[in-house]
């Protein structure tokens, strides 16, 4: 850690942090194209951030993909879509939390016999307790990262085929939590105590870091790869804990957020706009273009991220996974 701080302490810079500030309180660049026909996939369209981004790309003619955890919510949004547009929405159940889900889902997608103009990365928990998913992932790093990381992987090729795609990682300022960098050794938070907000920042980070690196596999295909931070907006995160932050959400924290649409109007606009088509491997808060912190943007970090995260799930044998417990964290190595 005391490495960390002396490598990245001189590359935080304040003109970095006062642009953050001032793009924090901008309004999204509105794209005003229509999308008709467009297959639009999108994680976690049931509420908040997803949701409203369903529905602003169905008001444009996009046909939708969700992948969702909830069946219920899943066949509400079908129906209000289909009702409300005219286009198509289906839906798959998975739980990104779990490697399984994210494996099959991934394998439909790839199997998918229309091509996917734009993937949105969106679901996403706050948790301030430490959780386990069944294969002994820490949860907030296996629902932001590694679910957005093996879709992504086994979407690649697809991508590459059609020539063409713009993938969209709903990411978030607060990738700036963790200060000092992601902790490669201890990225299930086994050794470290933990904490929501270093967890989340960890995820985040991590997530930007794949990033680079996925674009660099995209260059020259017309496929375009980047993270946007979708605004301080009101919307039922942190649903999964207690009473207490429960209550400060709703009556203090909500209180000073703005409206979900924001989100929705720069997910649009990153997923179809010609001013970002040739845009690839940056960080946009809402739509303006910044620079994430220092950690986010450290190559070394990314390119060792990328070799565990192909050995944690998988990826890297022909096979993918299959579903075995060779991939739990006990046999990782961890
Ligand atoms: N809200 C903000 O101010 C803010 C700021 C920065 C970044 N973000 C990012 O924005 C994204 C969306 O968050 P939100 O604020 O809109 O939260 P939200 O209202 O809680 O929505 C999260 C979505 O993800 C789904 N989801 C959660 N866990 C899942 C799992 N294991 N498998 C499948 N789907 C799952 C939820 O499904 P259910 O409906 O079934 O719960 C829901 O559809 C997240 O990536 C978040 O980090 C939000």
């Amino acid at each position: 850690m005391k490495q960390n701080i002396r490598k990245y302490f001189k590359e935080y810079q304040w003109p970095d942090i006062m642009a953050m500030i001032r793009n924090n309180r901008s309004a999204p660049a509105i794209c005003r194209e229509r999308f008709n026909g467009k297959l639009v996939v999108i994680t976690g369209a049931t509420s908040g951030v997803g949701y409203v981004t369903a529905k602003k790309f169905a008001a444009q003619g996009a046909n939708l993909l969700c992948i969702n955890r909830n069946q219920e919510k899943s066949e509400r949004l079908r129906q209000e879509i289909e009702a409300d547009f005219g286009v198509k929405c289906d839906y798959r159940i998975a739980d990104l939390s779990n490697l399984q889900d994210v494996f099959r889902v991934s394998e439909e997608l790839r199997q998918w016999p229309a091509a996917i103009d734009v993937i949105i990365h969106n679901a996403g928990v706050y948790l301030t307790k430490r959780e386990l998913t069944p294969e002994g992932f820490e949860k907030t790093f296996m629902v932001h990262y590694l679910a957005s990381f093996v879709l992504t992987h086994r979407l690649m090729e697809k991508f590459k085929a059609q020539g063409s795609g713009r993938v969209i990682l709903v990411g978030s300022e607060g990738h700036r939590f963790a200060v000092w960098g992601l902790d490669t050794d201890d990225l299930h938070w086994e050794k470290r105590r933990y904490s929501g907000l270093k967890s989340y920042g960890s995820a985040k980070t991590a997530q930007l870091l794949s990033m680079l690196i996925f674009n660099d596999q995209f260059e020259g295909t017309g496929v375009t790869i980047n993270t946007m931070h979708p605004g301080e907006v009101k919307t039922d995160t942190g649903q999964e804990n207690g009473r207490l932050y429960r209550w400060f959400k709703k009556h203090i924290f909500d209180k000073t957020l703005k409206p979900a649409e924001i989100s929705a109007d720069a997910l649009y606009y990153l997923g179809v706009s010609d001013e970002v088509s040739q845009v690839s491997g940056k960080f946009f808060n809402l739509t303006t273009r910044e620079n994430p912190a220092p950690p986010a943007a450290d190559r070394e970090v990314a390119k060792k991220l990328w070799k565990i995260t192909l050995a944690m799930t998988g990826l890297d044998s022909e096979t993918g996974f299959s579903g075995s417990e060779s991939n739990t964290l006990q046999n990782t190595g961890k």
